[in-house]
């Protein structure tokens, strides 16, 4: 079976978040049932230098105004296909924002483009290969499944991911007639959102099946307190929607060989994993902790509640723990974590930025992880966590809720505990949690009895790859299409 997934991002090339990882490791997972994949990318310059064996396929010398080329290649292990539009995607800031951080104004362009060729791929662009499905990403991408259905529809199963439905791609209406679109797409059924066009609207209207990326973020965004405008029409999708948690990469996150890490160990050899501790100390030069090193590797904005973080910090000093923070973000938190760490020098240590590399010796090295989130659609995080045994401290949503067991008394004396959830997710219980893991920390035979079996969780896509090869097959099976 081929899968043509379109993505804005992909690990090792281009990241920002989850999205990657999970748009580069599930191709992987997905080749142990038979399903061959190939990803379609914006030719950003990090993916035009990691790109190997580039073949051109097809040139466009007007493409939504501009020349592009449509490229075939690889580059570790994953098979691409890369939209090189230097107009579009050779650009030094990020890949949605410029230098400063804000929104390309032509982002409904770029990603319009990226969709468009996706949908020419998927109706036959290719004289030797033809994908089965499409799965497009969030609403970068999710504009190609429009594409297919109003230009042509040659059948192609059409899947959509919600990876976060926070992002919308909302753009003016005055965009509509330069997609190129028939008119019947900008309808309430369609693209229409509130007057605007609506990328991810439109690609959750015209996919067959919609995953989400945890069943219970599946769950919450049907409601108006997680829906974002958007509940509705998740609503009316609903018998078409899949909760599928995420898993992760294990051989780039394995911490018996991870090569960012000062010392390998495995849950057979905790004491190994000390060295890491010290290590990451002494990077932040923090000293005087007799209490758990705890650490976020996450965004600082408001939805991964990194406000409520800053908030409660001093709780961490009083108790006599330190606390490690890379992110970055909304300029006022990031102001307050580097406030912080002015005010406890020897005790929390900031890095303002994005740093791959630490992001590991982050979870080697700290005890706990802490994912305050206000909402999480699966988180990552938490999981890297698990695997390093660094132990979670979680809030009570979305992914989270369902990756993470609390250790209340009954899961501790049951020895199936792996962290710690609070909810509801505020200033006072995330500082209750932290006095909870003080105490936990104190009772060394439950904590390492909770950081052991976080380490032995099977956080891979074993099963959730499985999940999606059921889907594709359901798909396509003549029953269910003659049903649709
Ligand atoms: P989201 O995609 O919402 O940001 P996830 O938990 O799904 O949240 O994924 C975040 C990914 O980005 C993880 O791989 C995490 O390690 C990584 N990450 C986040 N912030 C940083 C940072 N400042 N430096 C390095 N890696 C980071
Ligand atoms: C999004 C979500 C995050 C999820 C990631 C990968 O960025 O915010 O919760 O883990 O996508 O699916």
């Amino acid at each position: 079976m081929n899968i043509l997934s379109v993505t804005a991002e992909i690990f090792p090339l281009v990241k920002t978040g989850g999205l990657a990882d999970v748009a580069g490791s599930l191709p992987k997972a997905l080749k142990a049932h038979g399903i061959h994949t190939r990803s379609l990318v914006p030719g950003y310059p990090g993916v035009m230098q990691g790109l190997r064996d580039a073949s051109p396929i097809t040139e466009y010398d007007c493409l939504f105004g501009e020349r592009a080329a449509l490229l075939a290649g690889r580059a570790d292990g994953l098979e691409l296909f890369v939209l090189d539009a230097p107009a579009f995607f050779d650009r030094p800031g990020a890949p949605y924002t410029d230098k400063y951080g804000h929104e390309y104004a032509d982002n409904w362009k770029r990603f319009a483009a990226l969709s468009c060729v996706a949908s020419q791929i998927a109706r036959g662009l290719l004289p030797n290969w033809q994908p089965d499905v499409i799965h497009a990403h969030d609403w970068h991408s999710a504009l190609s499944l429009v594409y297919l259905k109003y230009s042509g529809d040659n059948g192609v199963p059409r899947v959509l991911t919600v990876h976060n439905l926070a992002f919308q791609g909302q753009f003016p209406a005055h965009c509509f007639p330069e997609l190129g679109l028939p008119n019947e797409a900008y309808s309430i059924d369609a693209l229409e959102y509130y007057g605007d066009v609506g990328y991810l609207k439109g690609g959750l209207q015209a996919a067959d099946a919609i995953t989400v990326v945890s069943p219970t973020y599946a769950r919450e965004i049907m409601s108006p307190a997680f829906g974002m405008g958007l509940e509705g029409v998740m609503n009316a999708r609903h018998a078409d929607v899949i909760g599928i948690v995420n898993g992760i990469d294990t051989e780039v996150w394995d911490p018996s060989s991870d090569c960012n890490i000062e010392n390998h160990y495995s849950a057979r050899t905790p004491l190994r994993r000390l060295p890491n501790r010290q290590a990451l100390l002494n990077l932040f030069g923090l000293q005087n902790v007799c209490g758990p090193v705890f650490a976020s590797v996450n965004r600082l904005t408001w939805q991964k509640g990194m406000d409520l973080l800053a908030e409660v910090a001093d709780e961490i000093v009083k108790g006599g723990g330190a606390l490690v923070v890379i992110g970055q973000g909304d300029p006022e938190i990031e102001r307050a974590f580097l406030e912080l760490s002015r005010r406890f020098p020897q005790r929390i240590g900031v890095k303002i930025g994005y740093d791959e590399r630490l992001a590991h010796k982050i979870h080697a090295g700290a005890d706990a992880m802490l994912v305050p989130s206000r909402f999480e659609p699966c988180g990552l995080t938490q999981l890297y966590a698990l695997r390093y045994g660094c132990v979670p401290v979680v809030a009570r949503t979305g992914g989270l809720s369902e990756t993470i067991i609390d250790a209340n008394d009954a899961a501790l004396h049951a020895h199936v505990a792996t962290g710690i959830q609070f909810s509801p997710i505020d200033a006072h219980e995330l500082r209750h949690a932290l006095r909870r893991t003080f105490k936990l920390y104190r009772r060394r035979r439950e904590w390492e009895g909770l950081r052991r079996q976080g380490m032995k969780t099977d956080c891979s896509w074993h099963r959730s790859a499985a999940r999606y090869a059921e889907l594709y097959g359901e798909l396509l099976s003549p029953d269910i299409r003659l049903a649709g």
